[in-house]
């Protein structure tokens, strides 16, 4: 059995952890939702690789075999800086779904929502100019939908206004496909999808990144499938958010 370590600012990492758990059903988790820190969209890569290193110690801690960072900020600032500082951990990071946008859509113009840290990584600049190349690629950050999340807000007229404002302009501009560039948003999607109309596409990037972590676990040779299941929940703040998305998934 695989000890899987995870974590985000908050709950959005929920949403990858929902993916592996549907290829890897019998495993041990540990999530940590850094939320007394949380939105980590408009701090500095110091900053969040600080927390970082705080969090892999704590799961390691754990026992974490290997550590998912299921969020699209923390992977943009920290993950090099993980990988290089904790050499025999398998560290797996988020991407935003790029490529299959610009492979899937009509209108030539993909839509990106994520955080301003993500948009300014290195990471996506050069995700985007790989696979992106042929394709108008516009972005807005998804104002205020972690902040949503956090509260639990998940639908309604606050959570509609909120993401009308940031989706509409990506709309305006011709996208058919958005990506969500932040592991907060899945749990915006039917609200995303209703303001974008049936005709959008959104893109989650979790179930190629579970598919992925299942390829690290096996060319590690790390043990998987032999149960029982098991998950621990911790934060860094309040607790009571986590375990509200939680129930929900
Ligand atoms: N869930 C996050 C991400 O994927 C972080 C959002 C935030 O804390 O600003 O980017």
């Amino acid at each position: 059995m695989a000890t899987i370590g995870i974590f985000d600012s908050g709950s959005g990492g929920l949403s990858v952890y929902r993916e592996l758990v549907k290829l890897l059903p019998s495993e041990r988790y540990v999530y940590f939702s850094d939320n007394a820190h949380c939105p980590y969209g408009e701090k500095t890569p110091a900053y969040i690789q600080d927390r970082a290193r705080f969090i892999t110690d704590f799961l390691l801690g754990k026992g974490a075999d290997i550590i998912v960072v299921a969020c699209n900020t923390a992977t943009a600032a920290a993950i090099a800086t993980l990988r290089s500082e904790y050499p025999e951990i398998p560290f797996i990071g988020m991407e935003p779904a790029v490529k299959p946008a610009a492979l899937g859509t009509r209108s030539g113009v993909i839509g990106v929502l994520a955080t301003a840290g993500t948009l300014k990584g290195s990471k996506y600049l050069d995700t985007r100019g790989r696979y992106a190349s042929g394709v108008k690629v516009v972005e807005h950050v998804g104002q205020g939908f972690v902040e949503l999340v956090e509260n639990g807000i998940l639908d309604g007229p606050e959570a509609e206004s909120t993401v009308r404002a940031s989706v509409t302009p990506l709309l305006e501009k011709g996208a058919d496909i958005l990506v969500l560039g932040c592991t907060h948003y899945p749990f915006l999607l039917p609200v995303i999808q209703k303001v974008a109309g049936e005709g959008v596409r959104i893109i989650d990037p979790a179930p190629a990144v579970a598919r992925h972590t299942v390829r690290v676990l096996q060319s590690h040779t790390i043990p998987m499938d032999e149960g029982p299941f098991s998950i621990e929940l911790h934060s860094s703040g309040p607790s009571d958010s986590l375990h509200r998305i939680f129930a929900l998934i």
